[in-house]
Formats: structure tokens, sequence, C-alpha cells
């Protein structure tokens, strides 16, 4: 049976927005922070409450679905038996949210079994604004359509990238490239969320947007949001589908920069 993936809509929206309220609450409290994979990596107790509310609330309403969570990984329907996957990060942005900076999110999105994103949802509780999108149905924040930039070139675009929390040890840190990039654009920014970064690309308040070693959970949607949106997604290597791997490199952009872009991209990493 084919999923009618415009009825979900509604109802995953109301998820993103019950999770949105959990984190808001532990927001208006003191934070403490735990460490995960090294002292850089944060999780809280907002990001477990609001992780065990999304998962539950996506077994109800798709129960043979696989669901993959960035704190509880996988879960749902097994792997090999479900159609469907949901990727699911209850708070992209933890630094952000620990240190009492509002801007970070929930993401949500459903792929088919290839990883090709059919539905986005993405909220950002401090600021009330949600971006979603549907398979071949555009993109929308607050209800307005939205679309990414006309910029031509690299000069013009306001681009913005991460460092992986491994950076202290990994020389894969995005320096040479951050020092590359930096003198050939309008203006560089380190927002401290992967998947808002992709919606202001798509919403058309970023021209661009790159990082190497993210995760599945931080991108899924805001790919989906970008892609109905007019614009591009690929690997380092300019190939599509980037999200088939667990830990990609992405370079997301308004498509008419993209050429330029990855041209620089590759100059700073072999340089
Ligand atoms: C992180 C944020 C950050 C990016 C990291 C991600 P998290 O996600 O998206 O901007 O640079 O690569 O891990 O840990 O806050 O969910
Ligand atoms: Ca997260």
């Amino acid at each position: 049976m084919s999923l009618n993936i415009v009825s979900l809509l509604p109802a995953v929206i109301d998820i993103a927005q019950q999770a949105g309220a959990i984190v808001m609450r532990h927001y208006a409290a003191p934070i403490h922070a735990e460490t995960k994979a090294n002292k850089i990596d944060l999780v809280t107790a907002a990001d477990k409450e609001a992780e065990l509310y999304i998962v539950a609330a996506l077994k109800a309403l798709a129960p043979t679905h696989h669901i993959v969570g960035e704190e509880g990984g996988a879960q749902g329907a097994s792997l090999a038996e479900a159609e469907y996957l949901w990727f699911v990060d209850p708070i992209d942005g933890t630094t952000n949210f620990a240190s009492k900076i509002p801007h970070f999110c929930t993401s949500i999105a459903l792929t088919e079994k290839n990883r090709h994103p059919l539905l986005a949802v993405i909220y950002d509780p401090a600021k009330s604004e949600l971006f979603t999108a549907t398979k071949g149905g555009g993109t929308w924040m607050n209800g307005r359509p939205v679309h990414v930039t006309e910029s031509m070139h690299l000069i013009d675009a306001v681009i913005s990238s991460g460092f992986p929390t491994d950076r202290a040890t990994n020389p894969d840190n995005n320096l040479r490239e951050w020092a590359a990039i930096v003198p050939l654009i309008r203006g560089e920014r380190r927002l401290g969320s992967a998947a808002l970064d992709l919606a202001y690309v798509a919403a058309g308040r970023l021209d661009g947007f790159w990082e190497a070693g993210i995760n599945p959970w931080d991108v899924m949607a805001g790919i989906l949001l970008i892609e109905e949106a007019g614009g591009c997604v690929t690997d380092y290597a300019g190939e599509a589908l980037p999200q088939r791997q667990d830990k990609g490199g992405y370079v997301a952009t308004n498509g008419k920069i993209h050429s330029a872009f990855l041209e620089a991209l590759t100059a700073a990493r072999q340089g």
C-alpha cells in the first residue's frame, strides 16, 4: 500500500511542536549537560526526553516504520522489514541549547528505504519558526512558500559551516577549508545547528552550507527542504545522495553557486 505523505504532515508538525514545548520547558530552567564521545559532544535531559516523546508518537503513527534517533539509535520496526525510515534529531544545536543561545531545532524526516527524503519538518521553538516540505509539494516556512536565493557569485554569498566535535584530534577538521573559503565570500557564519543551516538555505536566508562528518539525523529533513525550494545538495565530489553514507560530507547551495563553491572547496582540500 502506498503511503499518503501529505496526510501525515499535520501529525508530524504536531509532534515536532510538542517536542519543542518539552525543549523550551528545559530551556527555562538551569541546564546540565553530560558528555558523549568526547568532552565537547553534549547531551542533556531535554534531548533525551524530547526524543522519547517523538519516537513514541512516531511508533503510534507508523508502527511498521523504522526509526533512527540521535540519542536512542535504531528503534521501531526492524530495518530489514520496514519500507520507510524516520530520522529524528530531538535537538540539533545542543551546544547552543546548553549555553542558552536561542538557536536550535527539532528535525524529523521520513525517507524511503534508500534514504530519499519524502517529508521534512524542522521546528525552531525559540523563534516559533516551522519549516516543512513534502516531496513534490514545495517548501514552506510558517505556512508561506519559500525559495533559495538568486545569488550567482561566491562574492555575493553568505555561507555557513560547522566543525566536527573530534576537531582537536581529527586532521580533517574543516580549518583549511574555512581559511580558504572565507576570503572568497560576502559573509561566513557558524550558527551551530546544521539542520537550521539547511533550512535557512531553503528559506533564502543563506546561499550555502558545507560540513563533513555529518550524521543523517542532522541533514535528512534539510535536504528535502532545499531540494523542494529549488536548491542543490551533493557530497564534496558533487555527487547526489550524500545521505547514503552514515557520516557524510555535504555541500548545499542555491544551485547557482554550486559548481564555483565545489571548485573552491576542492582546491582548499588539495592545497
Ligand atoms: C551538531 C550541530 C552542529 C554541527 C555538528 C552537529 P547536535 O548537532 O548540527 O552545527 O556542526 O556537526 O553534530 O550535536 O547539536 O545535534
Ligand atoms: Ca542532536
